[in-house]
């Protein structure tokens, strides 16, 4: 059974890309897989300083660091801010990257990306749907040493595309967002074994 983590780059309560992660969470319960939807909100990681690091890597961070390493596949929900990706993203991302001199298990930076699949996915209310934001996020992944699937989606018109129930009002995008789920859940089978 392959572990996934779901989770998106914004910590807004009604988040556009946070409602999709939980869309994506459904899809791979219902296809087998055992999800952990991680919410960036639940972290408490400051803006990262190397100064601040040298007194000490947060606790937060060794937490996300032992999220991150533990799931063989993750989905990231990716919000476009100024046509990239967001700051919460990069700072997590930067944080969970950083070697940890003190502790030997985490003195590999790259540890916790190394071999992972991940599945892109974005939301906006615009028309293209945060696809910009895919396109810087996925050459900082593969930077890390992740497998990107080849597959991703971007929803746009996010205002409008989710009913009260925060499910997809149309096939065509649920069947898309399904597509991503699936291939990364069946690279991570060939990739990982789980
Ligand atoms: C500083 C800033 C810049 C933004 N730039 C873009 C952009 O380049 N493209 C886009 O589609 N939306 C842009 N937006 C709108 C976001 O897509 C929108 O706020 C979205 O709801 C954020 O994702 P979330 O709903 O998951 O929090 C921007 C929003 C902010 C606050």
């Amino acid at each position: 059974m392959s572990q996934l983590l779901v989770f998106a780059g914004s910590t807004r309560q009604q988040s556009f890309n946070r409602r999709l992660a939980r869309v994506a969470a459904g899809m791979a319960q219902e296809a087998g897989a055992q999800v952990t939807l991680l919410d960036l909100a639940d972290f408490d990681i400051p803006l990262y300083n190397a100064d601040l690091e040298a007194r000490g890597t947060p606790p937060d961070v060794l937490r996300l660091k032992q999220a991150l390493y533990a799931h063989p596949a993750w989905i990231i929900c990716s919000p476009e801010y100024n046509g990239s990706y967001t700051a919460l993203l990069k700072n997590a991302i930067d944080w969970a990257s950083s070697p940890v001199k003190a502790d030997p298990a985490w003195q590999d930076g790259i540890k916790p990306f190394r071999g992972k699949v991940v599945g892109m996915l974005s939301a906006s209310p615009g028309a293209l749907g945060g696809l910009r934001s895919q396109s810087h996020l996925a050459p900082l992944l593969l930077l890390l040493e992740c497998w990107l699937a080849p597959q991703a989606f971007a929803l746009g018109q996010a205002g409008s595309a989710f009913d009260e129930h925060g499910a997809l009002v149309h096939a065509a995008q649920r069947e898309r967002v399904r597509g991503v789920v699936e291939q990364v859940l069946w690279a991570t089978q060939r990739l990982h074994g789980n």
